[in-house]
């Protein structure tokens, strides 16, 4: 059984608990959990910001050090086992969120929660994975000035406090009781999980990253966490990387 201890490491401010995640790895053990009640640079997918200056919402970095061979283990696929494990507790607060693939989490169309996660390696050897959360919990985050989502948060969906570090308590029990079988199992071992919150099958779709544009109807997810996707002149595209758009 996997320890149960996580290693919480607590800044009332720092400029990313990513950052600082990446920058210490090598001195933080296994499942240290770095939060912060606000971040000056938070980091978000495709290099755009995470606006963190609500001290009302949570922004933690899990650190991943198993001492199991990296190439073991489901590097890929760990911000999809805590868009699960997100969409799991925020369920205990009577919200039915989705996934947007591969981890946006949205209530109603709006994004509640972020995840990014990180990989560093000293040449050849790796040195840990650090997976960041930013979960909008209490902010009224209709006012948000944010790029181009609309967004929201817990407080917004129930018209209730919720107690920041009770969503994290939640978040980290449900994360160990994925843990061991993820590892030993891969995607495969979410991935009924992960259906359960992706109801997007069928609809149409854009996927933008740094290599390709392609368009398309979501025909599933597979076995493997990618998207796959059939284009107008009906090729399979199998996604690995890139962020899901709504065709308008
Ligand atoms: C996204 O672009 O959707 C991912 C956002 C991830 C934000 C979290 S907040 C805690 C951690 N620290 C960061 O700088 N980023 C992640």
């Amino acid at each position: 059984m996997e320890e149960t201890n996580f290693n919480i490491i607590h800044f009332d401010s720092i400029d990313s608990t990513n950052a600082y995640s990446i920058q210490n790895i090598l001195s933080l053990p296994h499942h240290s959990v770095v939060i912060a009640d606000e971040q000056t640079a938070g980091r978000g997918r495709m290099d755009r910001p995470w606006i963190s200056d609500s001290k009302s919402n949570l922004y933690a970095s899990i650190v991943v050090r198993p001492g199991i061979e990296y190439k073991k283990l489901p590097l890929v696929n760990f911000t999809q086992l805590f868009s699960v494990v997100t969409a799991e507790v925020i369920v205990r607060y009577g919200i039915q969120p989705q996934i947007k693939w591969p981890n946006d989490i949205l209530v109603h169309g709006k994004k509640v929660c972020g995840i990014l996660s990180e990989v560093s390696f000293s040449g050849s050897r790796f040195c840990g994975l650090v997976v960041g959360i930013g979960l909008n919990v209490n902010e009224n985050a209709e006012n948000k000035i944010n790029s181009d989502y609309k967004t929201t948060s817990l407080q917004d969906e129930t018209e209730k406090f919720i107690e920041k570090q009770e969503v994290l308590d939640r978040i980290l029990d449900t994360y160990l009781t994925y843990y061991e079988g993820f590892i030993t199992e891969g995607f495969p071992y979410i991935y009924g999980s992960y259906k359960e919150f992706f109801p997007f099958i069928g609809e149409d779709v854009s996927i933008i990253n740094s290599n390709q544009n392609v368009s398309g109807r979501i025909l599933d997810v597979s076995q493997e966490g990618e998207l796959l996707i059939k284009n107008s002149y009906g090729k399979t595209h199998k996604i690995t990387l890139g962020d899901m758009i709504w065709k308008s």
